[in-house]
């Protein structure tokens, strides 16, 4: 397989050949722009609209086969870190690299512990939202504007600078969500206790009210780290590819993981979990799930939760949620809208439709449903999704940061417009 690892292309309106490297399973791009390139013809181009077979970067964060439902972070599968690490930890081997020393963890749950703070003037912009603002939306700009109070951080060549605004982004994002969530309920905003631990710490801020010490249930918070260990890393998804495309423009990461928060904020992304409660809860009971899975096939919507751009077969999250379901529900009782998305998953996964197009549920089908029985509102998903993937965001911008092949983020167009029409000004128009 190291012989012949090249592509030969004939371009036929010339009968020229060409021999292209083929590296890592990928050719260069670049590589096709030499192709029919003359003083008046640019060379040939590749279209891929949405980057389905282009690959943007080398990257050693995190490793997905879709075929075989395999997902690595820094090589350690996800049913592994899932089942015997912590978020923080994680955090630290996706940031890092590798796992911590006894003492390298220490120093990193205290650097984070005591960066939980939020200067006040970021309570006053929070406190400006109108009453009923999406928490994303808060979170979003919140997060952009602390930009505004690290400028230091647009030094991104320094790495001591680089290494404080990840341990600020980690260490602040759940104040910033838990914040965003008490907003909507007028509540006060609780500020973070760093006796506890990071998902403690975190619930602590979104449900304390009167009582001195907010004491969380251990199940609860164990099933949230395992959701946030979930979605810290996925590759290059479309939140990510644009924390690297802002970020290529050497801005600082604060505002290069709004971005990540935006791109997060849409249905098709972070907001599925959303999108999938309203269908359960539309759907309403098992009798209408055939009527319902016959307007999916004929095109009239899709079945959110299910389908992915990488896992065909199955997505291991999924699985790994699942369980997490029957372990909160201990403690909260059951969630009624479970039945309906159990048996729309039975007859989903039994219907040729869904079997020929490799549709599985993915991450999204189940999550929504542990939310909710942890009290969330379905806007509040999105933050828990931004505030687990932070660790991921900010893994890819460093590993972009040190990457001398990249360059700004700038893709070429096929134009179909108009060209060189005579402007005819406005008055003469409207004559
Ligand atoms: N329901 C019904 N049909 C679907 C679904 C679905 N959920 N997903 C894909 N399909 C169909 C498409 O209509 C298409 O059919 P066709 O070949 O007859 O035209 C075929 O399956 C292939 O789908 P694509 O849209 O080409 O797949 P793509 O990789 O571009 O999209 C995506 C992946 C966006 C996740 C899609 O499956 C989808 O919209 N799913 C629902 C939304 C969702 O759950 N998103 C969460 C993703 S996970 C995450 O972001 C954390």
């Amino acid at each position: 397989m190291t012989e012949n690892q090249t592509l030969t292309v004939r371009d036929n309106r010339t009968g020229e050949e060409y021999e292209l490297p083929i590296t890592d399973g990928t050719v260069r791009a670049s590589d096709f722009n030499q192709i029919g390139k003359s003083a008046d013809e640019p060379g040939l181009a590749v279209y891929d609209p949405g980057f389905t077979n282009t690959a943007s970067t080398r990257s050693a964060v995190t490793y997905i086969d879709g075929d075989k439902g395999i997902l690595e972070y820094r090589g350690y599968p996800i049913e592994q870190l899932a089942e015997k690490s912590t978020f923080l930890e994680v955090a630290y081997l996706l940031i890092h690299g590798e796992l911590p020393t006894k003492e390298q963890h220490e120093r990193w749950v205290h650097e984070i512990t005591f960066h939980t703070f939020v200067h006040e003037n970021v309570k006053s912009l929070m406190q400006g939202f109108r009453y009923d603002a999406h928490p994303m939306g808060m979170l979003l700009s919140s997060v952009g504007a602390l930009s505004t109070f690290y400028p230091e951080a647009r030094n991104i060549s320094d790495p001591d600078v680089r290494h404080e605004q990840v341990v600020r982004m980690i260490a602040k994002m759940p104040t910033l969500g838990a914040w965003s969530f008490r907003h909507a309920q007028g509540k006060p905003y609780v500020y973070p206790d760093n006796d506890l631990n990071y998902t403690e710490n975190f619930l602590s801020m979104l449900f304390k009210m009167s009582e001195p010490k907010y004491d969380p249930d251990p199940r609860l918070a164990k099933a949230l780290d395992v959701l946030l260990i979930l979605h810290a890393d996925h590759e290059q998804n479309c939140s990510t590819n644009a924390v690297r495309s802002v970020g290529s423009s050497q801005v600082d990461p604060y505002s290069a993981v709004s971005a990540g928060i935006a791109a997060l904020y849409g249905p098709l992304h972070g907001g599925a979990n959303e999108a999938v409660l309203k269908m359960l809860r539309r759907i309403g009971s098992k009798d209408k799930i055939p009527a319902f899975i016959e307007g999916v096939k004929n095109g009239d919507e899709k079945l959110m939760g299910f389908g992915h751009r990488v896992y065909k077969n199955f997505d291991p999250r999924a699985t790994i949620i699942k369980k997490a379901c029957d372990d909160v529900f201990e403690v909260t009782g059951v969630n009624p809208l479970l039945e309906i998305a159990q048996e729309l998953e039975r007859i989903a996964l039994e219907d040729d439709y869904f079997i020929k197009r490799k549709l599985y549920p993915n991450v999204d089908f189940y999550s929504g449903l542990i939310y909710e029985a942890l009290q969330f509102p379905p806007e509040m998903f999105t933050v828990l999704f931004a505030i687990g993937r932070t660790p991921g965001w900010l893994a890819q911008w460093l590993e972009l940061v040190d990457d001398k092949e990249q360059k700004i983020a700038r893709p070429k167009q096929i134009y179909t417009g108009d060209r060189q029409l005579d402007f005819v000004p406005a008055e003469e128009r409207w004559k």
